[in-house]
């Protein structure tokens, strides 16, 4: 019987965290999952190629193809209605999450975030913007976290978080990509790895392993 849990991707962008994922499920790093399909707001975008090239169904969904914000909130998720998905995953995803989905999906999305939250984040903390207030504090260590979502942004149960230090002359740019290649890329698809395996919980809040 094939009881993997079966994600849905969803992007806005480039996909290098949709990627770590479809390349650690292919190392076995990542086990029991199947990734059943991706979808992005924006068509045209390199996540979709990388989808493509691992032969996943890719969607597009997007707001401006709606003629309101709530027919794009149920077409969003009457697709991942459809695909039977057991966990959802946001990975590089800059689309505000419906509160349908979020109550349909309880502790079943999950978000990647380039800071230690709750350091960086909320409004208008998202991409570069992390990393440039980052480095505006003067802060030594950032790092990345993934987070269950809830109704307040980047608020939901912290799932994992690791630490990137930052260096002196760093950019927003550098900043982003050392914190993608030394944290983002490795927690999500270690989130993802331990919710397959029943191996977390959320008690009062907060994120727990199983005994
Ligand atoms: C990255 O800044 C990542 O931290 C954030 O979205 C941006 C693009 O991610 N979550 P990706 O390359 O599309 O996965």
């Amino acid at each position: 019987m094939d009881n993997k849990l079966r994600i849905a991707v969803l992007v806005s962008g480039g996909g290098t965290n949709l990627q770590a994922i479809i390349d650690k499920i292919a190392d076995g790093t990542v086990t029991n999952t199947e990734i059943v399909g991706v979808i992005s707001n924006n068509p045209g975008v390199y996540s979709l190629t990388r989808a493509a090239n691992a032969g996943i169904p890719a969607y597009v969904i997007s707001p401006k193809d709606y003629a309101s914000r709530e027919e794009f909130n149920v077409a969003l998720k009457e697709k991942i209605d459809e695909l039977r998905v057991d966990l959802v995953v946001l990975a590089g995803c800059l689309v505000k999450i419906p509160e349908i989905l979020i109550d349909a999906y309880p502790n079943k999305i999950i978000n990647i975030h380039p800071a230690l939250i709750p350091s960086f984040c909320g409004l208008g903390y998202y991409g570069l913007k992390v990393h440039e207030a980052a480095l505006e504090r003067g802060v030594k260590l950032s790092g990345a976290t993934v987070h269950f979502v809830n109704k307040d942004l980047d608020e939901g149960p912290i799932i994992l978080q690791k630490a990137v230090a930052v260096e002196d002359g760093d950019t927003p740019k550098i900043l982003q990509q050392r914190i993608m290649e030394q944290a983002e890329w490795k927690i999500l698809p270690e989130a993802i790895d331990l919710i397959a395996n029943d191996r977390i919980e959320v008690v009062e809040g907060k994120v727990r392993f199983k005994k």
